[in-house]
């Protein structure tokens, strides 16, 4: 029978579900930066007074990470409203909500931020989608949409950091995406599925995921095709060793970084 196709709907109701806001609130309180993050933040967003913007924040794990480490103009937003109070609330508990460079955080859609009054005049010299935000939304357009956002809203030269997973990362991944192939050539894969590369699963204590896992080259061609020029990319292990925690918390990934043309 065929399903109903996964929708930024669909995304964001399991963002929004009790399991999914526990857990990405705990990694907020308890985890902080992972090693990876912590080194490319550093090397490519050295201004600590730059004015930053964080895509899909969820319950602040960067955001107020960065704030502790002393960055001074941040505003982050996702369109999980459940996460924004979460981030909202460990900011009070911090202190990070008030003073002279209180975090800003908004409700708003990567795909939509037009619709934003409070960003219609803003330029960030940075921007972050981190722990795969962007892959989760469904649909190439749709990110190539948030891509064009986010590219909008930043001045000239404004690094955007960001993570993927890899379809092509090792030979296992490669193994099991080319069944994944034969069953969209003949038709016998998930129907909830938008496009070739996308996964759909139910994880105890995370929740309902969608993700959509690129290979390079997709990456490559969307930057290209919505302003952005790849200056970097690795994989988190090539980046740093991380601890358990954050192994346990996130899979293996790819990092980028990107430069507005
Ligand atoms: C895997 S979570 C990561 C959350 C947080 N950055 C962290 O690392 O803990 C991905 C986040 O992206 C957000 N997201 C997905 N699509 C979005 C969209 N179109 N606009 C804004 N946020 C979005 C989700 O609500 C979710 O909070």
């Amino acid at each position: 029978m065929e399903k109903e196709k996964i929708t930024a709907a669909t995304v964001r109701a399991d963002f929004n579900d009790l399991v999914a806001v526990v857990h990405y609130t705990r990694a907020a309180h308890e985890l902080g930066l992972w090693a990876s993050e912590r080194k490319l933040i550093a090397r490519f967003f050295p201004e600590k007074t730059a004015p930053l913007i964080e895509a899909g924040c969820g319950a602040g794990r960067v955001a107020i990470a960065l704030w502790s480490q002393g960055y001074t103009q941040l505003t982050a937003f996702d369109f999980a409203k459940e996460l924004v109070d979460q981030a909202r609330s460990l900011a009070a508990e911090r202190g990070a909500d008030s003073g002279d460079y209180p975090i800003r955080f908004l409700h708003a859609d990567a795909t939509a931020l037009k619709k934003r009054r409070s960003l219609c005049t803003a330029s960030f010299s940075g921007a972050l989608f981190l722990f795969n935000g962007l892959m989760q939304i469904p649909g190439r357009e749709n990110r190539r949409t948030a891509l064009r956002e986010l590219h909008r809203l930043c001045a000239p030269g404004a690094p955007l950091l960001f993570t993927t997973h890899d379809r092509e990362s090792s030979p296992t991944e490669r193994a099991l995406w080319r069944l994944e192939q034969l069953r969209w050539t003949r038709g016998t894969q998930d129907s909830a599925l938008v496009e070739f590369g996308d996964r759909y699963f139910d994880e105890a204590g995370v929740g309902r995921t969608f993700m959509h896992l690129p290979d390079r080259a997709e990456i490559i061609a969307d930057l290209a095709a919505t302003g952005w020029t790849r200056e970097f990319d690795a994989m988190r292990k090539e980046v740093a060793r991380e601890s358990a925690a954050v192994v346990d918390f996130s899979d293996e990934c790819r990092f980028w970084v990107a430069r507005k043309n």
